[in-house]
């Protein structure tokens, strides 16, 4: 892999990555970082996934943001689509996360407002650690009392939708305040429209992809205007290019 900019371009091994992709130093407030594949032409999936669309070099970041992340957030369609089950443990990541002082895996935590996964799904039976169920009032009691008896956490932040602030705030009172979103679309979209979005994780694919595949991000509700980013950094490899965007701002500082 080699680092386009900042400049000196040249080639970074994993523990150049790991300074490049790390986390803010002596954070105190939740921060979050949203990953992404998306093509050329702004597809986010093929055939209905993402997995189309990546390549060693993108997986080895995606790998990456987990393995820094106190947390790993994901919508529950992209949980359902992709397949979720808990994050698996690794020989590198542990001695990574060992080294780096987190936990030996991180948990997910899925924002769902129907309470949609069934007690003995992989993501909610088998995990290595509770998986996190981010969700609302709104949503049928019995389904929360059920996936709360199968191991889950589960959290009501909000009424009729999950309200995304609440949720955050509810991950960071565990102490999970390094975020790695794996998306979809549409949480990113009210991630956005939310004013929650620390950094973006972008592998652009060297493939066209036509058709209406959707975007990386989506939704009915839009921010106020365009949220201006700052690039942070570019690799390369394989063709691909990894692109780190920053929020110029911090509207909660
Ligand atoms: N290219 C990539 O890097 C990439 C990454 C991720 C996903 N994908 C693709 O994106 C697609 C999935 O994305 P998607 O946009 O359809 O779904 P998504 O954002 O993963 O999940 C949408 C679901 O999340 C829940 N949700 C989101 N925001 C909520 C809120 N504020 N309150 C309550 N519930 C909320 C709802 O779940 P309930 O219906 O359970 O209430 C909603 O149906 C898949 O095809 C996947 O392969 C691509």
């Amino acid at each position: 892999m080699r680092r386009l900019f900042p400049e000196p371009a040249g080639d970074v091994d994993d523990a150049e990555l790991e300074l490049i992709y790390a986390y803010p130093a002596d954070l105190s407030d939740p921060w979050v970082q949203v990953n992404f594949v998306s093509s050329a032409d702004g597809a986010s999936t093929v055939d209905g996934k993402s997995n189309g669309l990546s390549n060693p070099a993108d997986t080895r970041i995606f790998a990456l943001g987990r393995d820094l992340a106190d947390v790993v957030l994901v919508g529950a369609g992209t949980a359902q689509i992709e397949g979720y089950r808990g994050i698996k443990r690794t020989e590198l990541r542990a001695s990574r996360r060992e080294r780096l002082g987190r936990s030996e895996v991180p948990p997910v935590a899925v924002v769902t407002r129907r309470c949609s996964f069934e007690p003995d799904s992989p993501l909610i039976a088998h995990t290595l650690v509770p998986t996190i169920v981010l969700t609302c009032a709104a949503a049928p009691e019995e389904r929360r009392a059920a996936l709360s008896e199968a191991g889950a956490d589960v959290v009501v932040a909000g009424e009729t939708t999950v309200d995304l602030a609440k949720a955050i705030r509810a991950l960071a009172d565990r102490g999970l305040l390094r975020i790695d979103c794996e998306g979809g679309g549409q949480l990113f979209g009210e991630l956005i429209t939310a004013g929650l979005v620390d950094q973006l994780c972008l592998t652009v694919a060297p493939l066209l992809v036509g058709g209406d595949a959707p975007r990386i991000a989506h939704g009915d509700l839009l921010p106020p205007a365009p949220l201006p980013l700052e690039l942070a950094s570019i690799l390369s490899a394989e063709g691909s290019l990894m692109i780190r965007y920053r929020r110029s701002t911090h509207p909660r500082d």
